[in-house]
């Protein structure tokens, strides 16, 4: 084998056996795994308090407000975009309230009161099944 075959032939042993991985790699980073409908928690550790806050969702954290048998479920990211505490729902005001610094947050996630100076992320949450479900906004 003359020495020019022996180095196409080696470079194209390393392109085919890189391939798999590069396209592995490639797969893993597209959004739309994060992009669709999540399990959170289910429909029954929703309804014990009406909130269910779940710390490493695979959307990140998020809490989720409200019961499976009401229409609107409010889901946000719970952490207060001011210096990263975990904002608590305030359901007799109907409102996100962070307990380090005070800044509050509609339910659609606005700021009403700083110092936080961005919404909450919000996300579009339901019931299906026995299980609550959510997908980025
Ligand atoms: S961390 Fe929430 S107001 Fe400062």
């Amino acid at each position: 084998m003359k020495r020019r075959d022996f180095i196409n032939w080696v470079g194209l042993g390393l392109i085919a056996s890189s391939l798999p991985v590069a396209i592995a790699a490639c797969s893993s980073q597209t959004p739309s795994a994060s992009r669709d409908w999540q399990t959170v928690g289910t429909s029954a550790e929703l309804d014990k308090t009406g909130q269910l806050l779940v710390k490493n969702s695979p959307v990140g954290p998020v809490l989720v407000v409200g019961t499976s048998k009401g229409a609107n479920l409010t889901a946000v990211n719970p952490t207060c975009t001011h210096a990263g505490c975990t904002v608590a729902w305030k359901a007799e005001a109907k409102k996100f309230a962070c307990p380090c610094h005070g800044s509050e947050y509609g339910s659609d996630g606005k700021v009403l009161k700083g110092p936080a100076p961005n919404p909450l992320t919000t996300y579009t949450a339901k019931i299906e099944g026995n299980s609550v479900v959510v997908k980025p906004t």
